[in-house]
């Protein structure tokens, strides 16, 4: 969940470094650091609690001198607390060593503990795991020499998740790094080399770019880069070429990056439907790493992933059921593995994954993978662990999400799910081809209707503004509407620190109904009363009878949809949408008001407290 960068050339490092944490700073960000060689040779460490600011401001007011060598790191707390001690870098060497870090070494109370036997006089400034590893790679150092094989001496003792970088005064001009179950990118430049979490990190210098593989050490100095495995055995690599600029991941002038991300999500929608509806037909040359055949065998899919990717994967579920005829389940990730599933060489496994790294999801795919499973993964990041661990990679081409709290990603993992089933149904001979064009045309309509939807921005902001004093909020679906409504109240958690549930509609009279009192507002999402199969009517009597209780009706609803008036306090109209379409359209809403009411109440949206964006540690 940290960002860590480093950086080799000969640009000013301190710069290179505060300008790669700014841009990952949404990993983490509870405290900052950076360690450059100055122009005197010397290690200089700086490290601060609280967003990086705080750091950049301390360097305003007391500048590090600039060698061209230094590593940074920003910080989501587990081991040890958020203040200046536990932020990275930690030193080894009596201060000649800088390591960063992002994961979890699980042994390290072990290897403290030996570290103290064998080493009596080491001293410990900090509660984290990762001192440990500084200091043990500082006496490796002493020993050989050498820092790559002192790197890859003491990662062969450490258990858990981990990419390390580290750099010795003793060695300018080299970055060493290492990494498994967490993610390292290489930046390749001219006359200069970076290392990122990914490739935020240095997209602003490089746009080409090699994913670390597990298990392996990096070695970049200004004009070189090599790559080993643990055994230092050197491992080919490939390069490929970052598809935004730095200019996708600036604000452009939104007042967030959360606001900016809502902006997008027609184009994001389109980009992911880009080049895969010809004719009518679903192309997804992806999926040719697993073959219709294969495809054909299976007898089961299994849907992975945790919050709103889970909540993208219900739609998935839907869809796929409904198209492809196949029974679907969905799992959180991190439930998943460990309750001995049932899965075999005739189980999909379609793992849902913005950041393709959150560990509970990674370890679900290894688990599957080991288990004989065939394996798909939908990603919205190039080159993430996830997608590379998997069979086929279905990539969203939502742009780099920066804001923690996920909304455009969200509907491009819906858009990729319904190609995919649309896919399935062909190949399954489910959906004829006229249905299948039908459907896919209604796909094709998303981006222009999404793009109505969000011309309502200033309303739902103005409703957010009336609501600050709100202390409870419920959301209400049903069948498609129901993931609709937990995401809305997920987002609202997480931004506005509010309580809110979202509940399937018809569950409500079997007891979460005892919640509603005079004044409860609730959002309902409401299916259109023109679509087929609509639930338009049961969705209706729901809202009846919490009106009746006395709850505040906040409506999601079709344009016209006169059924509805009579008892919505308020109605967000949408565009008429076909059921399983409509959440595509409903959600947005749900996250406006969730980041108006956040920002109402002078809120971070884009860094809500406790929260990392990519959660690399289970
Ligand atoms: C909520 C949110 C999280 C992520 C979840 C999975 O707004 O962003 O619930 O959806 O942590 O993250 P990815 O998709 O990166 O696996």
């Amino acid at each position: 969940m940290c960002g860590i960068v480093g950086y080799v050339g000969s640009s000013k490092s301190v710069e290179v470094l505060l300008g790669g944490l700014r841009r990952l700073e949404y990993r983490g960000y509870d405290s900052a650091g950076i360690a450059v060689i100055d122009d005197a040779g010397l290690m200089n460490t700086r490290k601060r609690a609280g967003k990086l600011q705080v750091l950049v401001d301390e360097l305003d007011r007391s500048p590090l001198g600039n060698g061209g060598t230094g590593i940074g790191h920003t910080r989501w707390a587990t081991h040890g607390g958020p203040n200046d001690a536990n932020a990275h870098p930690h030193l080894g060497d009596d201060g000649k060593l800088a390591l960063i870090h992002n994961g979890i070494i699980e042994n390290f109370a072990e290897l403290k503990a030996e570290l103290l036997a064998s080493h009596p006089d080491t001293v410990f400034t900090s509660e984290t795991d990762t001192e440990v590893a500084a200091i043990l790679v500082g006496i490796e150092y002493q020993r050989t020499g050498d820092l790559a094989e002192a790197l890859r001496q003491v990662v062969s003792r450490l258990h858990g998740a981990f990419t390390l970088l580290a750099m010795h005064q003793d060695a300018p001009g080299v970055v060493v790094g290492a990494r498994r179950n967490s993610p390292l990118v290489i930046g390749l430049g001219d006359g200069e080399n970076f290392l990122g979490s990914d490739v935020a990190a240095f997209v602003e210098h490089t746009r080409r770019a090699v994913a670390v593989g597990q298990d392996q050490i990096v070695t970049i100095g200004a004009d070189s880069v090599s790559v080993t495995d643990f055994d230092g055995i050197p491992v080919e690599v490939t390069e490929f070429e970052v598809s935004w600029d730095a200019s996708a991941a600036e604000k452009g002038g939104w007042s967030s990056f959360m606001a900016k991300e809502i902006s997008e999500e027609p184009e994001a929608i389109a980009k992911t439907l880009l080049g895969r509806v010809v004719d009518g037909g679903i192309k997804l040359s992806e999926l040719d790493g697993i073959g219709d055949d294969a495809l054909l065998a299976i007898n089961r899919v299994v849907i992975l992933g945790c919050g709103t990717a889970a909540y993208s994967g219900m739609l998935g579920k839907y869809a796929i059921e409904k198209w492809a005829r196949i029974p679907v389940d969905v799992e959180l990730s991190h439930e998943f593995r460990y309750r001995d599933p049932v899965i075999d060489g005739n189980t999909l496994v379609v793992s849902i994954s913005q950041s393709g790294e959150t560990m509970d999801t990674l370890m679900a795919v290894k688990y599957a993978i080991e288990a004989g499973a065939r394996t798909l993964s939908i990603c919205n990041t190039q080159g993430a662990t996830i997608a590379r661990e998997s069979d086929a990679v279905i990539y969203t081409h939502a742009g780099p999400e920066v804001a923690v709290a996920s909304t455009k990603a969200f509907v491009a993992q819906v858009a990729a799910l319904y190609l995919f089933g649309l896919h399935l149904a062909r190949v399954r001979g489910t959906l004829s081809s006229p249905e299948i064009a039908g459907l896919a045309a209604e796909l094709q309509a998303l981006p222009d209707q999404l793009a109505i939807v969000l011309e309502q921005h200033d309303a739902i902001k103005q409703l957010a503004g009336w609501m600050t004093d709100t202390r409870s909020v419920l959301f209400l679906g049903r069948h498609a509407g129901y993931p609709v409504a937990l995401e809305g109240a997920l987002k609202l958690k997480e931004l506005a620190y509010i309580h809110a549930e979202g509940f399937a509609a018809g569950e409500l009279k079997h007891g979460p109904i005892a919640l509603i009192e005079a004044g409860q507002p609730v959002f309902v999402i409401v299916p259109s009363p023109r679509a087929k199969d609509s639930l338009h009517k049961k969705v209706v009597s729901n809202i009846q009878e919490i009106r009746a209780r006395g709850a505040r009706i906040l409506a999601i609803a079709e344009q016209g949809d006169a059924a509805v008036l009579p008892y919505a306090d308020v109605v967000i109209p949408i565009p008429l949408a076909s059921t399983l379409f409509e959440p595509l359209l409903a959600v947005a809403p749900l996250q406006i008001f969730a980041m108006e009411l956040a920002s109402a109440k002078g809120l971070d949206v884009d860094q809500p407290r406790n929260l990392a964006k990519s959660v690399t540690v289970e």
